[in-house]
């Protein structure tokens, strides 16, 4: 087989390249070692800056998300129990959309399906090869069979465990990784927000996020160690470590029900340097991954692709290579900003044993100095909704 941009993985940064893609008349074919239901059922990002609503709407599959993504204006911090607004609207003259991970992965796939765009699911051993050459090319087993997909160049969007950085770890990639000692145990479930905004809490017993899906479905994450395991939280436990990290009027109002998902994630910062390889190019979380405090890692995928389809636009409609041969540095200028921005926001809202009260005291004060100024505010703001691409 035959295409011009093997993409490997179909996740939303694979998926957003591929659409970008085909709408662009730029045949691709998708590959990814599940299935899409497989893919459905992973509960990851919930907040999506302006760029990555932009992204959507470029891809041509924005329109159930402007119709059932919820605009928000602001989101409140809050430190001990005192709560604080962060008015996004007000200090940078845009807000950001709440529309779910796995809503954005299922209208790609759905615009996949509808444009007649091939994804191959189920693919074993995928494995690129020749990235160093101009005839680069994948292969993979399914069925029994090894098959070979022959491209000019090879995505490598296949996530933080994929096979696209792993083939290149000797080939003078530099990876640069920070490891917090703690994870977030993230709930689901059918009731309406505690609040019609995000609440991202500080608490002497660890933090805690109250996000959403819809106006009937939260979601819901408090840290815990690493030696935590899910099945060993009944939502009982889990609702009343929470009402105890969040501000009193808060926790008195919030509505509980089962849980539909419930899952621990490992939190971690990690940047590989450079992101391309001859033809083959790495984007979103198969090249760096951010702390979830600052809502980055979807977005990021999505500003990463950005730069990565203009450059394969600019290479076969002007048959130039030099975006994409600038692909990396561009990305990772932006990758570093949200890294620097993820990280300080997990400092900041964490409790971390090793720091001490000395730590505790530098986070009290960033807290007050960020209450007090309207430069600091600004600062988190314009991080939050996104940098421009
Ligand atoms: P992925 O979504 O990981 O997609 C990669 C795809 O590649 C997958 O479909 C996978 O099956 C496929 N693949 C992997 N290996 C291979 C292979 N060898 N061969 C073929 N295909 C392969 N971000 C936030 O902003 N907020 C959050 O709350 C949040 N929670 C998260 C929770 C978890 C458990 C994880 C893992 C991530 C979370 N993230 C969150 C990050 C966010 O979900 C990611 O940044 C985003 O999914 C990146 O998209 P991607 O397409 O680059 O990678
Ligand atoms: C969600 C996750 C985040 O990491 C975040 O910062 C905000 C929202 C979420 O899953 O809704």
């Amino acid at each position: 087989m035959r295409t011009q941009v093997v993409i490997v993985g179909s996740g939303p940064s694979g998926l957003l390249l591929g659409q970008l893609l085909t709408n662009a008349g730029i045949d691709n074919i998708i590959i990814d070692r599940v299935d899409r239901d497989y893919i459905l059922g992973r509960i990851r990002a919930g907040v999506l800056e302006v760029g990555m609503v932009g992204m959507m709407d470029k891809a041509k599959a924005g329109e159930r998300m402007h119709k059932e993504g919820l605009i928000h204006e602001g989101f409140s911090l809050s430190f001990d129990g005192v709560q604080h607004r962060i008015d996004l609207q007000g200090l940078t003259g845009t807000s950001v959309m709440v529309y779910g991970q796995t809503e954005v992965t299922r209208d790609l796939m759905d615009k996949r399906i509808e444009t007649g765009g091939l994804t191959i699911y189920n693919a074993g051993n995928v494995t690129p090869h020749d990235f160093d050459t101009d005839h680069p090319y994948v292969t993979y087993e399914k069925d029994g069979v090894t098959h070979r997909i022959d491209a000019d160049f090879i995505a490598g969007c296949d996530g933080f465990h994929g096979t696209c950085r792993a083939s290149v770890q000797d080939k003078g990639v530099k990876n640069f990784e920070k490891v917090y000692p703690f994870g977030w145990l993230g709930v689901l479930a059918d009731v309406p927000p505690v609040d019609h905004e995000l609440i991202y809490a500080h608490h002497e017993r660890g933090f805690a996020l109250c996000s959403q899906r819809s106006l009937v479905r939260s979601r819901y994450y408090v840290q815990v160690p690493l030696t935590d395991k899910a099945e060993e939280w009944s939502d009982d436990a889990f609702w009343d470590e929470l009402r105890r990290r969040i501000p009193a009027d808060k926790a008195e109002a919030l509505k509980t029900g089962p849980s539909i998902e419930k899952s621990i994630a490992p939190l971690r910062s990690f940047v590989a340097e450079p992101l391309r390889f001859g033809r083959m190019f790495l984007a979103g979380d198969a090249g760096h991954i951010v702390p979830p405090t600052g809502a980055k890692g979807l977005n990021l995928a999505a500003s990463d692709i950005h730069y990565l389809f203009s450059g394969l636009q600019e290479f076969y409609g002007e048959k130039r290579m030099a975006a994409l041969n600038d692909y990396s540095r561009r990305a990772l200028s932006r990758i570093w900003k949200a890294e620097r921005f993820s990280w300080s926001m997990t400092m900041l809202m964490h409790t971390f044993e090793a720091e001490g009260e000395f730590g505790v005291r530098m986070q009290q004060s960033e807290f007050a100095y960020l209450t007090g100024s309207k430069a600091a505010q600004l600062s988190m703001a314009e991080n939050y909704v996104g940098l421009p691409y």
